[in-house]
């Protein structure tokens, strides 16, 4: 097995330069043999979710930061094309602005630590914000200390409403979120303020129906009937699917469709921004995580990668997405070639000494399964990388890139 010293000798200096270029997982393998986990990026994947965006939804799309802020994916996105981030706290807001000068950043958390939005306002020029309640709107008022009337005219508010999930495979509405006379009046607060005032909301994360949209948009038409001011903006939030495999979600032009007709019963005017801040549809499709076998013991096997890593959101309630696998191995003449065949259940581990380090369902992968096999797990972009720890002394960082389509 080559050693980690000489894999780093190909390895790119992550965040500065672009990772190293290969013709395929199996190439990269080869010339790397990782015996710790490697991302594999797709840059021809993420071009084209983006891109579906960007040309298919009725408005402006923003990348949702959070669900993977690493930086080698995010010079991707921006290389398809997308300027604008929905950046969730001043950490992702700076990320986005020092790396991307002409990026704009949505400050679309409803909640925000003391200062961030003023600092947000000054040093990084952010002109929306998300809020759920009076006293943000207080914080902004007084954080960023407008006094001219055309310049509080330029910042736009976004009030959170609480929309009825339906179809999402995480909720995310009882969190943060108005109902509609709540959000009737505070949008009434907001506009009395002298801000632009918008709406936004989030269906739920893996939204498998797009009616979930349309009912949401209708849900809103009450909030702006009833408060009877002009929306400057509207967002329809994250939400989107990403195609993982036994998951029945329709076609994105389906949800496109649907945010279309519903958009026509609001009766915005044309000045009004619709947005959307899909995080999971832009990113899960367009990244793997190579992983290697550290030990078979009969029906377990120890990777080194686990929930402590990369696979944080296995671990959700009821999240049974069974992310696509390849399997690799060595031939007698020191190749690396995917490998079919027969596949059986095994308990899969993580690399650290926590029993709770492992997944929570069992996995089918190749009967003739060992030690220092590399595990390729795909679609794995989305909250992924972002939720990844340093216990134990393992932090997945190692990227490449990859040309397959
Ligand atoms: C406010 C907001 N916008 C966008 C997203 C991205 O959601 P998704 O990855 O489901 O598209 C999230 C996810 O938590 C969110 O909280």
């Amino acid at each position: 097995m080559a050693t980690r010293t000489k894999a780093a000798a190909v390895a790119a200096d992550p965040g500065t330069t672009a990772p190293p270029r290969f013709a395929s997982v199996a190439a990269a393998i080869e010339a790397l043999r990782p015996d710790l986990p490697v991302y594999a990026l797709f840059p021809k994947r993420i071009t084209r979710s983006v891109r579906k965006f960007m040309t298919g939804f009725p408005g402006r799309t923003l990348y949702a930061v959070k669900a993977n802020p690493a930086p080698e994916l995010l010079d991707l996105i921006y290389k398809a094309g997308l300027r604008d981030f929905d950046t969730a706290s001043l950490p992702e807001v700076k990320l986005i602005a020092e790396r991307f000068k002409d990026a704009t950043c949505h400050f679309m958390a409803p909640i925000r630590i003391r200062g961030t939005t003023g600092e947000a306002y000054r040093k990084y020029g952010v002109r929306s914000f998300a809020i759920d309640d009076e006293r943000e709107l207080q914080h902004l008022d007084e954080e960023t200390g407008i006094t001219l009337p055309s310049e509080r005219k330029k910042v736009t508010v976004f009030v959170r409403l609480s929309t009825p999930v339906d179809g999402a495979f995480l909720e995310l509405s009882s969190k943060f979120g108005l109902d509609a006379a709540d959000g009737a009046a505070l949008l009434k607060k907001v506009a009395a303020a002298g801000f632009t005032p918008a709406l936004t909301f989030h269906v739920g994360s893996l939204c498998i129906r797009p009616m979930a949209y349309r009912q949401a948009l209708e849900f809103c038409r009450d909030a702006v009937e009833m408060a009877g001011v002009e929306l400057g903006g509207f967002d329809v939030g994250g939400g989107f699917p990403a195609p993982y495999p036994g998951v029945p979600a329709p076609p994105m032009d389906d949800y496109f469709y649907a945010i279309r007709e519903a958009r026509k019963t609001l009766r915005l005017s044309k000045k009004a921004d619709l947005i959307c801040e899909p995080g999971r549809a832009l990113c899960a499709e367009g990244i793997s995580a190579i992983t290697q076998v550290i030990r078979r013991k009969n029906d377990r096997v120890y990777l080194n990668d686990g929930v402590y890593g990369s696979f944080d959101e296995m671990t959700l309630p009821d999240w049974n997405i069974d992310y696509p696998r390849r399997v690799y191995m060595r031939t007698g003449a020191g190749k690396v070639v995917e490998v079919g065949g027969p596949r059986r259940p095994y308990r899969v581990y993580g690399p650290t000494c926590d029993t709770l380090d492992k997944m929570p369902r069992p996995i089918l992968l190749p009967q003739n399964l060992g030690d220092e096999d590399w595990i390729e797990f795909g679609m794995l972009g989305a909250y992924s990388c972002a939720l990844r720890t340093g216990f134990n002394g393992f932090y997945p960082n190692r990227w490449v890139e990859v040309q397959e389509a």
